[in-house]
């Protein structure tokens, strides 16, 4: 039960989150060098958690097959030090999808800590696969930067592609064309309680 493995995690150690953790290399990489923190890695694919659970046996780690909308709510408000979301499927970032959003990253939000950060990369395309211009770019920009700051969140950091400590097996492979597949870094703060 997934109840059960969350009241394990050790309340008092640094949390760090992955949602959709994808293989879990992230959470491998991060784990093995922050070896104070506890990491969290949330898979709703049973196949990629196995890949995941299969090459990581850090103890420092905690793996969940599920779906993090259903554990997030389990998690105490404020608690959670660092939040990592690579490459999102549309319904968690795209702008048609916004109430849904709100309601999501409105509950992620509360389950921060105070001056705890949210790190959001996604790739911006185009419906022709053609090259993504920078106008597109911006827009995207701007508008993933209001909505987070609408909901409380600070901006620290924005910019197109990510630091190489990031990298994860879908990045890798969604920047073998960057015209076409541009990434764009968030690191958000919350500032307040
Ligand atoms: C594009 S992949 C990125 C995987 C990984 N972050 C990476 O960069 O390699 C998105 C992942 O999110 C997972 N996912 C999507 N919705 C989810 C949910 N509600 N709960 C848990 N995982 C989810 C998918 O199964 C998929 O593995």
């Amino acid at each position: 039960m997934s109840e059960d493995l969350i009241s394990k995690i050790p309340t008092s150690r640094r949390l760090v989150l992955d949602l959709g953790m994808g293989d879990g290399q992230l959470v491998a990489n991060l784990s093995n060098k922050e070896k104070d923190s506890f990491h969290i890695g949330i898979e709703i694919n049973p196949d990629r958690f196995i890949q995941a659970s299969s090459s990581i046996k850090n103890q420092n780690v905690h793996l969940i097959n599920d779906n993090f909308e259903k554990i997030l709510p389990l998690f105490k408000d404020n608690s959670i030090s660092q939040v990592f979301y690579i490459l999102p499927d549309p319904k968690y970032i795209d702008k048609n999808h916004k109430p849904d959003l709100e309601r999501f990253y409105k509950l992620l939000y509360n389950k921060i800590k105070k001056h705890g950060t949210f790190i959001l990369i996604t790739e911006i395309t185009n419906e022709l696969f053609q090259p993504v211009e920078n106008k597109v770019l911006n827009d995207e920009i701007s508008w993933i930067t209001n909505f987070f700051e609408s909901l409380g969140y600070v901006t620290l950091e924005c910019h197109e592609g990510y630091p190489e400590e990031y990298t994860t097996s879908f990045l890798r492979t969604f920047s073998g064309d960057l015209e076409r597949i541009r990434i764009l870094y968030f690191e958000f703060i919350k500032t307040n309680k």
